[in-house]
């Protein structure tokens, strides 16, 4: 068995040294882009997963086994060590603390995908890493938290104590949190996207929801995975917002470039937020990427960026998924979320034949 070793140093391992990656999760939406990536750059990669997601890519070493199961984990740890973990699939505390502290000696980063959800102030403020975070204990069972209107989420606090974990066994120079805000691009199973390009290439009327001119920031996963790998190269430690800039975009652009996308000859009705609200239209699911509060789309990735995040133009990942969507057959029914996402034909035919438009 080899020793572990802290990662050498950047620059050399740019030219003479192949890394060594686990990925935890690695068959679904992010952990896919990043094992893909991972292997075009020539990383040694393992995966550790049940076998139940996805698929596993040529090239991955892969590891069986369910990270709730204390002897699954004994067994991966008997693994050769790794310069790096990525955990994609973390999200209950006390799960997290006991795969990072099996993990202490046999990967020098531990880098937790994480959420802007565990900011206490979202959506309704502003953000950067300096904002507060959720309460949330390291060794917190799957119970701690809950759901509040408009508010924090149990997801949010779980993920705060995932992230508290990750830093106590790691310490603060081998942790990394990748906090995202929504994720798009190809082999997104939630479904937000696909639901609106699929629902622009039906054509007619479509519900455009709020303001056209509304600023959005999702992050492409694309550019999510190449940042991740880019952290772990750099040695970059701490909580970073993963989100494309303020100035990224506009809803009016989404819904343009999936016009583009689909040629299609929809015409789009725009819906003030308020009768959608009155509506009693369920934001962010029903009506997918749209949310009226006012943090939603404020949340500042300054910090990833001067650390080299990188984000392509909404209209490539919006072309991209549409590519992906014509040329394979996602399977969004067999995504739990993905049975939450999109507003009926009716109830939208209903909503815009109550306007005078
Ligand atoms: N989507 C967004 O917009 C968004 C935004 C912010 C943050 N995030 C974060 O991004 C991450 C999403 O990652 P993802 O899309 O790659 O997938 P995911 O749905 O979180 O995880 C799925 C992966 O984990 C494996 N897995 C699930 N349960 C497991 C278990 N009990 N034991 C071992 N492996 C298990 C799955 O394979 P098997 O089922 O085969 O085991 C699969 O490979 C999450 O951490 C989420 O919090 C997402």
């Amino acid at each position: 068995m080899r020793q572990v070793l802290g990662a050498p140093s950047s620059r050399l391992r740019e030219w003479t040294y192949r890394m060594r990656l686990l990925v935890l999760g690695g068959t679904a939406f992010v952990g896919d882009a990043i094992v893909s990536q991972a292997l075009m750059r020539g990383w040694d990669v393992t995966t550790f997963n049940r076998g139940l997601t996805g698929h596993d890519r040529a090239g991955t070493t892969v590891v069986r086994g369910d990270r709730y199961r204390g002897a699954d984990i004994e067994r991966l740890v008997e693994e050769e060590p790794w310069d790096a973990i990525v955990d994609t699939s973390g999200y209950t505390p006390s799960n997290v603390l006991h795969i990072a502290s099996a993990m202490k000696r046999r990967a020098h980063r531990y880098l937790l995908m994480s959420t802007v959800s565990v900011y206490a102030g979202w959506p309704a403020e502003a953000l950067t890493e300096d904002s507060d975070v959720l309460e949330c204990p390291p060794d917190a069972d799957e119970h701690f938290g809950q759901d509040t209107e408009d508010g924090p989420t149990k997801y949010g606090y779980q993920k705060s104590g995932c992230e508290s974990a990750v830093r106590l066994v790691f310490g603060e120079d081998r942790a990394t949190l990748l906090r995202p805000g929504v994720i798009i691009g190809p082999r997104e199973y939630v479904g937000r996207l696909p639901w609106w390009l699929h629902r622009i290439s039906e054509g007619g009327r479509v519900l455009a929801p709020g303001d056209p001119a509304r600023a959005i920031q999702p992050v492409d996963v694309r550019d999510l995975a190449a940042f991740t790998l880019r952290s772990i190269e750099q040695d970059v430690s701490g909580p970073l917002n993963v989100t494309a800039p303020f100035d990224f975009d506009t809803f009016g652009g989404l819904l343009a470039y999936c016009m583009e996308a689909t040629q299609s000859a929809s015409e789009l009705l725009w819906v003030p937020d308020q009768v959608l609200v009155a509506a009693g239209v369920r934001q962010w699911s029903e009506m997918p990427l749209w949310r009226t509060h006012p943090g939603v789309w404020q949340v500042s990735s300054a910090r990833a960026k001067a650390a080299g995040l990188i984000c392509r133009s909404l209209r490539q990942t919006v072309e991209a998924t549409w590519e992906w969507m014509r040329t394979s057959t996602p399977s969004l029914d067999g995504s739990d979320r993905a049975s939450e996402i999109g507003l009926s034909r009716d109830r939208e035919e209903q909503i815009l034949a109550s306007l005078t438009l």
